[in-house]
């Protein structure tokens, strides 16, 4: 302890329980851990030196960005250290040639995306939590969001990395180069690794063309297979099309009740679709255009102004905080090919009810990726059983199940549903490569093996 308080300063070792509290539970309230100490270093430099301590004393170290993960990879298991690095808020200028930027793994994705637009460019990944997500999560996690049908996701943003491995030193890769055939690809490894194998303290990051002509739809439709119809339409006929987003009647119910939001159509519908457009010139009339040409569209409303478009992602982005507070989810997120989407959804609430008959699902997710989340409420006791019946069903349909939010600790019992007993072999033999003690993350994403899951 008396080691980590020299490297950081004694007020950035946190030890007593209500300094520690806001770091051991995760943002749902499911997850939850007691940590050794937290320890806050505000520097790649800092971050190294407490990794090779804890490597030297043998202690685990946990990862943690702005907790804001959904499947309790940053919370403790029990007893490490947890390292928070919402200190490293170092932000380069904006590299305008290579439309690119170096930030710190504690830059929140909101001030990422204000520092690019300032520059008149813009970041490719955004999503709801962009007010506390950090990029150090969003690279562990490979994070995906509301505008990877654009733009992919985090990966595809990550031209560079900085991070300390397991030992405490350190690989700095952030040329940032277009091109570089110069062996492993160390930056992509680290993207979706959810922490296991290194701890990510800078990324270089791919800017996009700043978009200021927006235009948002929410268009309500029959159910799934509309929604899927609608889709490709929009597809077809929209080339700025830059989100496509699902939700049910019984999911804008929960988001008016707790947000105290206006219907949005006079009669209800079954199912909703947000679909936004992003382009140089105002894609109104095209989007409008492609509203009345399908046969999907029972009603729809269209904003191109920013709080026109706020109040209909607010239909959206709402599911999250409006779920939480009615109760603690048990929150999956799976995808599936498309084709299969509608008989998973269709499949979905009878399949949960079989093993919880008291709960209740709320579906809301990603539709151009096939990605569904699945929140159940109020399952009591039959967490497990819930997940475990989903999960099922999802690998019956060809599915992942994890989709964009990580296998964290939530979802290791499942891991072996969407990847191969020769996949899993393989990933354990980088872990054990790079962290042959499992020091880092031990829990989490690999089930309990050797090294140290
Ligand atoms: C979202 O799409 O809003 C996020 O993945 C959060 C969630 O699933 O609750
Ligand atoms: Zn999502």
């Amino acid at each position: 302890m008396k080691e980590l308080q020299e490297i950081v300063g004694a007020s950035h070792v946190l030890v007593d329980p209500d300094l520690r509290a806001p770091y051991e539970t995760d943002w749902t309230g499911r997850f939850t851990g007691r940590a050794a100490c937290v320890v806050r270093p505000a520097t790649t430099g800092e971050v190294a030196a407490v990794v090779a301590a804890c490597a030297k004393a043998g202690t685990a170290i946990v990862v943690q960005g702005g907790n804001t993960g959904l499947v309790g990879g940053a919370v403790p298991g029990g007893g490490e250290v947890l390292l928070s690095l919402a200190r490293l808020r170092d932000l380069d200028p904006v590299d305008r040639l290579e439309s690119q930027v170096t930030a710190g793994a504690g830059v929140t994705l909101e001030t990422l995306q204000e520092h690019a637009r300032a520059a008149g460019l813009d970041f490719g990944v955004d999503l709801a939590a962009r007010s506390a997500a950090t990029v150090g999560g969003l690279v562990a996690t490979n994070a995906g969001g509301i505008r990877v049908l654009r733009y992919g996701s985090m990966r595809s943003q990550v031209t560079g990395i900085e991070a300390v491995l397991a030992d405490g030193s350190v690989v700095s890769r952030l040329t940032g180069l277009a091109k570089d055939n110069t062996g492993y690809d160390l930056p992509q490894l680290l993207c979706g690794s959810e922490g296991t194998l290194a701890v990510v303290t800078k990324v270089r990051l791919r800017l996009v063309p700043l978009l200021t002509a927006r235009t948002v739809a929410l268009v309500a439709v029959a159910g799934t297979e509309a929604a899927l119809d609608l889709l490709a339409a929009a597809r077809d006929r929209l080339p700025a099309l830059s989100a496509a987003e699902i939700f049910y009647a019984d999911g804008l119910s929960l988001v008016r009740a707790h947000a105290g939001l206006a219907a949005p159509f006079p009669d209800d519908h079954p199912a909703y679709v947000v679909l936004e457009c992003a382009a140089r010139v105002d894609p109104t009339d095209d989007v409008l255009e492609m509203l009345s040409g399908c046969d999907a569209v029972a009603d729809a409303t269209v904003a191109s102004d920013a709080a026109g478009r706020a109040r209909l992602w607010a239909y959206r982005e709402t599911h999250t905080e409006a779920i939480n507070a009615a109760g603690v989810p048990v929150k999956l997120d799976v995808s599936v090919p498309l084709a299969e989407f509608p008989s998973l959804v269709a499949r979905l609430p009878a399949t949960v009810t079989d093993v919880a008959p008291a709960a209740r699902t709320v579906l809301f997710g990603h539709v151009n990726e096939g990605n569904m989340h699945v929140n159940v409420l109020d399952a009591g006791d039959r967490a497990e059983a819930v997940s475990d019946a989903v999960l099922t069903l999802v690998a019956a349909h060809r599915g992942s199940i994890s989709s964009e939010h990580g296998v964290g600790r939530a979802k290791v019992p499942w891991l072996a549903l969407s990847r191969s007993a020769a996949e899993i072999d393989a990933m354990r033999r980088i872990k054990a490569g790079l962290d042959p003690a499992g020091l880092l993350n031990p829990g989490v994403l690999l089930p309990p093996g050797s090294p140290r899951g």
